[in-house]
C-alpha cells in the first residue's frame, strides 16, 4: 500500500472535470485518444504535464505519447536548502538539472536541524515528493524519521510508471519496526507477501538507514545496513512461469500518509492503527503531523553501462513481454510546451474557477 488519492480527492477532481468539460479516463485496455494522448498516474488523459513523471506509457495514445524518463544520476542528497526542490509539481517541465524532486501534493517545511520536513493535516491530504529522475535498478538509501501518530503512515517507496512499486512503509503506531512489500505493474504478485522488520530503536525519535537495493535479479530490505529481507526475480515467477518482478524504471518517493481516515478501506484503516486523532495535543500544538527525511542517497546499477549522452529510458515497442523492455536514449525529457509555460497564461481564470485538487489534470485544459 502507498500513498493513494483520498477518495474525497477523486471525487473533487472528477466534479471538477464535469463542470468544464469530460474527462477521458485511461488504462491498459482503454488508451488515451490522440488529442489528449497521455494517460496520468491518477488514470486520466490530458497534455503539458500529463506527460512527465508518471504518465503511463501502456495506457497512452502511443508507446511514445509520455516524454522519456530522466535517467539514473548517482547522488546523495541532503536538504539543508530546499533549493532542489520545485514545491509544486504542476510546474515542471522535465528538467531534471533543474530541480531533484517535485512535490506532488501537500506542504514541506524546514527543520531547524536542516532535514527535510512532509507534513500531514486533516486539509492537505498528506505530502508527497517525488525524485524528478528514475532510478533502474540502484541501491536507495532513506535516513528518516517516522511519524507516530496512529493511522498517519510514513512510506519510502520506487514507483515505476506503470506501477511497479517497491515499499518501505511506517505504520504510526509501529515504532519499532518497517514493513517491506512490493507490486508488479499494480498488483501484489501470487507468490509473495509484504514482511515486517523491526527491533528497532523508535523510528520517530531516531534516525534508520532504510536501504532498498533493487538489482536486476535480486531486491533486498536492509535496515542500517543490515539486510532484513532478499527476494530474487526467480522468487516471483508464477504458475504461468512469468516473472512478476518489478522491472521498469522508478521514481523514489516519500510520504506521509492519512491513512486512518473514513474514506479508507477498514483494512487499511487497522493496518494503519486507528482512525486518526486530529485533537492529539502534537498535532495541536504544531498545526501538523509530520515524518523527517535527513538524505537520500542513490547508487545506479543500470544493467549496462550508459553511453555518455544517455538522457532518458523510453519504453520499448515489444508489447508481447509482460515486462515492457526499457532501452537508454539520447532524447530529451523537457516537455518545452509544457505547463510552466501554459500555467502562466491560464493563471487566474481557469486555476480559480477549478479549485484546488483539480491541478493534476489541468494539463487537458489548458492547450
Ligand atoms: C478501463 O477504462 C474503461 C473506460 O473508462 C473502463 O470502462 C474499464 O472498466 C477500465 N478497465 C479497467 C480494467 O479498469
Ligand atoms: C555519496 O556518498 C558516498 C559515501 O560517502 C560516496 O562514496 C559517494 O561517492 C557519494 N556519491 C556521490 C554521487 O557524491
Ligand atoms: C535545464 O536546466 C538547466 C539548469 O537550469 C539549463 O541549463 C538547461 O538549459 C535546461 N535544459 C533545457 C532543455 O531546457
Ligand atoms: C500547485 O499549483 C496549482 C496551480 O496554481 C494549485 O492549484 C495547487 O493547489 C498547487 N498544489 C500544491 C500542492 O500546492
Ligand atoms: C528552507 O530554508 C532555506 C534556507 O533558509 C530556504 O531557502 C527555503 O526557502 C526554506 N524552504 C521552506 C520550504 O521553508
Ligand atoms: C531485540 O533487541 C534486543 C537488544 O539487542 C535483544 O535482546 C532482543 O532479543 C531482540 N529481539 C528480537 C525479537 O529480535
Ligand atoms: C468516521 O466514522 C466513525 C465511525 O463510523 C464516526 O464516528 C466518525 O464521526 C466519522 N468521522 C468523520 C469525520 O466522518
Ligand atoms: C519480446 O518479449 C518477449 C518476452 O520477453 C521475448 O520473448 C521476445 O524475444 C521479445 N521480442 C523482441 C522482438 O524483442
Ligand atoms: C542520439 O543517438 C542517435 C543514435 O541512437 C544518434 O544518431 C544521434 O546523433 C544522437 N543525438 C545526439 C543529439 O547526440
Amino acid at each position: 500500500m502507498s500513498f493513494k488519492l483520498s477518495i474525497p480527492l477523486v471525487v473533487s477532481l472528477l466534479a471538477s472535470f464535469s463542470a468544464v468539460s469530460a474527462q477521458t479516463q485511461c488504462n491498459a485496455t482503454s488508451l488515451c485518444p490522440s488529442s489528449a494522448p497521455c494517460c496520468s498516474e491518477f488514470g486520466f488523459c490530458g497534455t503539458g504535464d500529463f506527460c512527465l513523471g508518471g504518465c503511463n506509457p501502456l495506457a497512452s495514445n502511443t508507446l511514445t505519447s509520455c516524454m522519456p524518463e530522466p535517467v539514473c544520476q548517482n547522488a546523495n542528497h541532503t536538504f539543508k536548502d530546499t533549493s532542489r526542490i520545485l514545491t509544486n509539481a504542476t510546474y515542471f517541465d522535465g528538467n531534471a538539472t533543474k530541480y531533484d524532486w517535485v512535490v506532488n501534493s501537500g506542504t514541506i517545511i524546514n527543520s531547524t536541524a536542516g532535514e527535510l520536513g512532509l507534513t500531514l493535516t486533516e486539509d492537505n491530504g498528506g505530502t508527497r515528493i517525488s525524485s524528478t529522475r528514475y532510478v533502474h535498478y540502484g541501491t536507495i538509501t532513506a535516513r528518516l524519521k517516522t511519524g507516530k501518530w496512529g493511522g498517519v503512515v510514513t512510506a519510502f517507496i520506487t514507483m515505476s510508471d506503470i506501477k511497479d512499486e517497491i515499499d518501505w512503509e511506517f505504520p504510526g503506531d509501529q515504532v519499532t519496526e518497517g514493513q517491506s512489500n512490493f507490486f508488479w505493474q499494480g498488483v501484489i504478485p501470487q507468490k509473495t507477501v509484504g514482511g515486517t522488520h523491526g527491533n528497532l530503536t523508535d523510528t520517530f525519535s531516531n534516525y534508520h538507514d532504510y536501504t532498498i537495493d533493487w538489482q536486476e535479479d535480486a531486491l533486498t530490505w536492509a535496515i542500517d545496513g543490515q539486510t532484513v529481507r532478499t527476494l530474487k526475480r526467480s522468487d516471483t515467477t508464477g504458475d504461468d512461469g512469468v516473472s512478476r518482478y518489478p522491472s521498469t524504471p522508478s521514481r523514489v518517493q516519500l510520504s506521509i500518509w492519512p491513512a486512518g481516515i473514513n474514506a479508507s478501506g477498514q483494512g487499511t484503516i487497522e493496518w494503519a492503527g486507528g482512525l486518526i486523532n486530529w485533537d492529539d495535543p502534537d498535532y495541536k500544538s504544531a498545526g501538523h503531523f509530520y515524518a523527517l527525511v535527513e538524505s537520500v542517497s542513490i547508487t545506479c546499477a543500470d544493467s549496462k553501462a550508459n553511453p555518455s549522452d544517455a538522457q532518458s529510458y523510453v519504453y520499448g515497442k515489444n508489447t508481447s513481454a509482460f515486462s515492457p523492455q526499457i532501452a537508454v536514449s539520447n532524447e530529451t525529457t523537457v516537455n518545452s510546451g509544457a505547463m510552466a509555460l501554459r500555467a502562466l497564461a491560464g493563471a487566474g481564470g481557469v486555476w480559480t474557477a477549478i479549485g484546488a485538487g483539480a491541478f493534476m489534470a489541468l494539463g487537458a485544459l489548458l492547450v
